[in-house]
């Protein structure tokens, strides 16, 4: 799959508004998939009552058609990137792939961060395919039975 092809390049990452909130909200997923992540509603929830949450929507173009949460307070040099979701809709298609780049570029800027850890079931092929490329490296399982993986920033700007 080609991620520069001209729709790839349209996927940015923009803030939550209450003008966009309703349609984050009605993203869907496949019904295998909805156990993989919380849904965005209630992560939009917690992100209200947590001042370290980056929520963002995967925009193509003017479209919404995902959603990522991450986290990278100023005191740490870890980040967490802990929900990510293209609607179902639109998956297959490297919007996935664009958006983690997007958001790996906006964590890289802001300069205090070197790692980025991301979670996820061991069952889910498609996102360990997704970070294992994108160069994220599983450490294991934690008490949950959810696989980390983790990336080191300054090797990926070795070899973006
Ligand atoms: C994981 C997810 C974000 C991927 O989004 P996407 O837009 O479909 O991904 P892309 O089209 O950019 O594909 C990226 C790569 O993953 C691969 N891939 C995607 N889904 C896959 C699957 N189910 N099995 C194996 N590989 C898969 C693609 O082939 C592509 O690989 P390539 O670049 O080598 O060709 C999307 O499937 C999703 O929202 N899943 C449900 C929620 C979830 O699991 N979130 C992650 C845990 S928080």
């Amino acid at each position: 799959m080609t991620d520069r092809s001209p729709q790839t390049a349209e996927i940015r990452l923009a803030p939550m508004t209450e003008a966009n909130r309703a349609l984050v909200t009605s993203l869907e997923l496949a019904q295998e998939q909805v156990d993989f992540v919380a849904s965005n509603s209630d992560s939009l929830e917690e992100a209200n009552d947590d001042v370290d949450a980056q929520p963002r929507a995967i925009m193509l173009g003017d479209r919404i058609v995902g959603f990522l949460m991450y986290e990278a307070p100023a005191d740490d040099c870890e980040a967490r990137i802990y929900r990510f979701m293209i609607d179902r809709a639109y998956q297959g298609r490297g919007y996935g792939k664009a958006a983690l780049r997007e958001v790996l570029a906006e964590i890289g800027r802001l300069g205090h961060i070197r790692h980025v850890s991301i979670c996820y079931g061991p069952e889910n092929k498609g996102a360990r395919h997704l970070y294992r490329a994108a160069g994220f490296v599983e450490e294991g399982l934690d008490e949950d039975g959810e696989m980390i993986a983790d990336l080191v920033l300054s090797a990926r700007a070795d070899n973006p």
